[in-house]
């Protein structure tokens, strides 16, 4: 399976894909990353993807006359890759139609909130903010709406008093990580379908 990783950041997300694959093997691992895409430049995300020998692709939305035409446009790009399943790990922009049409069913998020409490792009603050007692990552698929698509699964991590965000994202990230190298290769590996809400791993 080919998969195209999208980044808005550290990456790290991208890293502990590219360790696992580098150590079990693309062929045992079920799928091997093609290209790493991003909508900024000059991230960690991208270095990681060149220091992998990686081809890399920045699509910022600045430079498009209208936000549809950058969706079109990352669309492209992704498709150029020919992927399997598409992977944000860390992307911060919301997707359109276009990229929809192309990708949705085959286009998985992760997330570090146990969705569908906390969406957006401030999850983990919002949860400590909160007063919740534990929180968590979940992996899902992309829909039409903001971290509301079919969720595939979730690790919960408690919050601790002393907490701030920075502390408790670093722990979600440990959790969240082993997620996302688990899902994609379950998902790569063994094919699945998506019926309304539930997501069926063969
Ligand atoms: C991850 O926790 C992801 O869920 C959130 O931003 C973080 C990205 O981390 N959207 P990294 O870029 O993979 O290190």
């Amino acid at each position: 399976r080919r998969l195209v990783v999208l980044v808005s950041g550290s990456g790290t997300n991208l890293q502990a894909l590219l360790d696992e694959i580098a150590a079990t093997g693309a062929e045992t691992y079920g799928a091997e990353i093609v290209a790493v895409g991003a909508d900024r430049d000059g991230i960690e995300g991208l270095a990681r993807a060149e220091r992998a020998g990686l081809p890399t692709f920045v699509c910022k939305v600045r430079d498009h006359a209208t936000r549809e035409e950058w969706d079109a446009a990352l669309a492209a790009a992704v498709a150029a890759h020919e992927p399997d399943l598409v992977v944000s790990a860390g992307f911060m922009k919301i997707v359109g139609k276009e990229f929809l049409a192309r990708f949705g069913g085959r286009f998985v998020n992760t997330h570090p909130a146990l969705l569908p409490s906390f969406p957006g792009a401030h999850g983990v603050r919002d949860a400590l903010a909160y007063g919740a007692k534990v929180t968590g990552c979940t992996v899902h698929f992309v829909d039409d709406g903001v971290d509301t698509g079919p969720i595939i699964a979730q690790g919960v991590v408690e919050i601790r008093d002393e907490d701030d965000e920075s502390a408790l994202h670093e722990r979600i990230k440990e959790v969240e990580r082993r997620l996302l190298v688990d899902v994609v290769g379950r998902l790569a590996r063994r094919g699945y379908r998506i019926e309304g809400r539930k997501v069926v791993i063969q």
